[in-house]
């Protein structure tokens, strides 16, 4: 089954993601993305709300610290009930485990324990500013790619990538090994701020699983409309 596209809550409350969530008839379950301002603002509740409304959670707080304190904090955000939630995968391989083994740890009995994918390198960053800032000599796709590979080696379901290196990582891991690409852009939409951006149908093809899309929905007079389109033009190619 294609997964829908994820919906972005970049909102910074509550009370606008409640307005921005009447917009979609009632019995249309999502799957939206809840990040680091929303979780920060509401705490877990904000989590608990959107699974009683229906929808599924991808948790994205892209957790980085020491194996014990990654597990730890594992441990708790699988009792959330999230679909989905990351980790950065230059923490290590060893810290990636400890994060799996942490949801595992937390997930009730009977219930699915969500899945996990890593930040390679935010597309945020350049080559140039790995070599200097990291000390991360290599080419940027084969840092990437080289942190593909150690979540894979970790036992992850997958990674956050651009899709532009989508169809390496596929390559080189295996098909059903997750690539959640963001940057999505519908034919026409505005950019924003993202730099290098795609539409659904190209992220398909440049080997995407699943998209995050934010603002082309959050920001649209329509945004049901906005993200049938978007789902449509996603499933198309599938
Ligand atoms: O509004 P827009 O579609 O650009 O939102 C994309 C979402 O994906 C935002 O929540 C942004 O933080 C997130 N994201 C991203 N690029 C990454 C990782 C996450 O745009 N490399």
């Amino acid at each position: 089954m294609s997964q829908r596209p994820i919906i972005a809550l970049d909102f910074p409350d509550r009370t606008e993601i409640e307005a921005f969530l009447t917009h979609f008839p009632k019995d249309e379950s999502l799957f939206v993305k809840v990040g680091m301002e929303i979780f920060y603002q509401e705490g877990p509740s904000i989590v608990y709300w959107l699974r009683e409304q229906g929808h599924d959670v991808f948790l994205d707080l892209k957790l980085h610290d020491i194996p014990n304190t990654v597990e730890r904090a594992m441990t708790r955000l699988a009792r959330l009930g999230v679909s989905l939630t990351n980790v950065h995968a230059a923490g290590g391989i060893e810290m990636m485990e400890a994060g799996l083994a942490g949801l595992h740890k937390g997930t009730a009995a009977g219930a699915q324990v969500p899945d996990l994918i890593a930040v390679t390198q935010l597309t945020s960053t350049s080559e140039a500013q790995m070599h200097r800032d990291q000390q991360i000599l290599t080419s940027l796709q084969d840092s990437v790619l080289h942190y593909a590979k150690c979540a894979q080696t970790a036992g992850l379901q997958g990674v956050v990538c651009s899709a532009l290196e989508a169809q390496m990582i596929k390559e080189q891991t295996n098909d059903s090994f997750i690539r959640l690409t963001p940057g999505i852009r519908p034919e026409g939409s505005a950019v924003g701020d993202q730099k290098r951006v795609m539409t659904p149908q190209n992220a398909r093809q440049a080997g995407a699983t699943m998209i995050v899309v934010g603002r082309p929905i959050t920001q649209s007079a329509s945004p049901y409309e906005s993200y049938i389109a978007i789902k449509e033009a996603w499933e198309e190619q599938a």
